[in-house]
């Protein structure tokens, strides 16, 4: 289970702190920057200062992301006053969608790492390989949390039209002096708004794969650009932070926290949140998935399909752009799993959020429109299915 979910209050102070803004935004000499740029200097862009006071001071990107980071925690206090002021709200909100939206229209720098190094089959190789991605996170990590798209294998992902991109992607696990190879270098593309299905028996490396491309856990060696971040290079509380963000998770087991009613396990993940979406209430969600009535009922009083889906209301409360689930009708009964599947498909078409579901049920697959075959750690057979199955005529078993 991701700590975010473990441990919702203490989270804040594991996080990096924030260097001072003053410190980051240097001047490079004009003419520096004409020429190709080192990615140091990237970062490093001129403060964009107009010369004429009427004209609107264009920010670079780190004072961007300062920007949103101070608007939202102002529209957070403004919330959480007793009586708000719905003028005042409405004015900082709006003002906050404005920076999101300028921070998210920020033009992303490619950067390739240079020199790329091939490493031994084996243990031996391995480890140095691990030493070597060690330096690049320390190197990379930074920059990718803020917006840069870093590749390792010079291929340029195309992140407007695929949320998720695998280039060359491998996952081995060592015990001692053994190397299991699990995943043996995936390359695949998914787009935004997709409902994906991950189908393969036992033990072929479906939730590797998964966590992986959730931010997990991380692969060996490769590319995995998920939204522009590529987590192979992300340390581990970068991770954290870009998981928050961006997507959601449910489990075969629903990991909800048993002393809280349904809505304050909701709003665990609503808290956890840094993307929240008004659109995106805890009663609006719960309408959704024909839970109201179960609002103030604790988990001991639920069925484990009514469970599973206040986990899912748990997720989506962070406005996640990326849900993942591995298994999550695997603990539930027929009739329960079909409700839990139904959820997953109306969240997709009305939410518009990226499912990736695992499952080992083939009849389960159908209802996806894209359906990856792993086996053996390989990518078997990818799917596109023109005309997904509703989740009430599929056979269970
Ligand atoms: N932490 C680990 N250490 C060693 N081997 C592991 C670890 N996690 C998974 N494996 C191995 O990787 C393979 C794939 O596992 P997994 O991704 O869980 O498969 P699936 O979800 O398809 O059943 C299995 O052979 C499993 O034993
Ligand atoms: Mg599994």
């Amino acid at each position: 289970m991701p700590e975010e979910l473990k441990q919702p209050k203490s989270t804040k102070s594991k996080l990096p702190k924030e260097p001072k803004i003053d410190k980051l935004v240097k001047e490079p000499k004009a003419e520096k920057l004409a020429k190709e740029p080192k990615t140091s200097e990237i970062l490093e862009q001129p403060n964009a200062v107009s010369k004429d006071a009427s004209e609107p001071v264009s920010l670079n990107k780190k004072q961007l992301i300062k920007k949103v980071e101070k608007l939202q925690h102002k529209v957070n206090g403004l919330k959480q006053k007793k009586n708000p002021n719905s003028d005042e709200l409405d004015l900082a909100q709006n003002e906050l969608d404005l920076a999101k939206k300028e921070l998210n229209s920020h033009e992303r720098q490619f950067v390739v790492v240079p020199d790329h190094k091939e490493f031994e089959d084996g243990v031996k190789g391995l480890k140095f390989q691990q030493k070597n991605q060690k330096q690049l996170t320390s190197r990379y990590s930074k920059e990718i949390l803020e917006g840069n798209v870093v590749s390792t294998t010079g291929y340029k992902p195309n992140i407007k039209k695929h949320s998720i991109e695998l280039k060359n992607v491998k996952k081995s696990y060592i015990t001692g002096d053994l190397e299991t190879p699990v995943l043996k270098g995936i390359d695949i593309k998914l787009d935004q708004g997709d409902f994906i299905v991950i189908l393969g028996p036992s033990g072929s490396g479906k939730t590797t794969f998964l966590n992986i491309i959730s931010g997990l856990d991380k692969a060996t060696s490769g590319d995995v650009f998920v939204l522009g971040s590529n987590l192979t290079l992300l340390k581990d509380s970068h991770l954290t932070k870009f998981r928050r963000k961006n997507v959601g998770f449910i489990f075969q087991q629903y990991n909800l926290l048993t002393n809280l009613t349904a809505k304050e396990n909701a709003e665990v993940g609503e808290n956890l949140s840094t993307n929240k979406n008004e659109n995106f209430t805890i009663e609006k969600i719960f309408e959704t998935i024909g839970m109201t009535e179960q609002l103030n009922k604790y988990p001991h009083q639920m069925s484990g399909g009514q469970q599973q889906r206040v986990s899912i209301a748990r997720a989506l409360t962070k406005n996640p752009s990326i849900l993942f689930a591995d298994e999550p009708t695997g603990a539930l009964d027929e009739e329960m799993g079909r409700k839990v599947l139904d959820i997953l498909v109306k969240v997709n078409k009305e939410f518009k959020t990226t499912i990736v579901v695992v499952t080992h049920n083939p009849n389960i697959a159908k209802i996806g429109n894209t359906i990856i075959h792993i086996k053996n750690g390989l990518i078997d057979e990818l799917i596109h299915n023109p005309n997904p199955a509703d989740p009430s005529t599929i056979d269970w078993s």
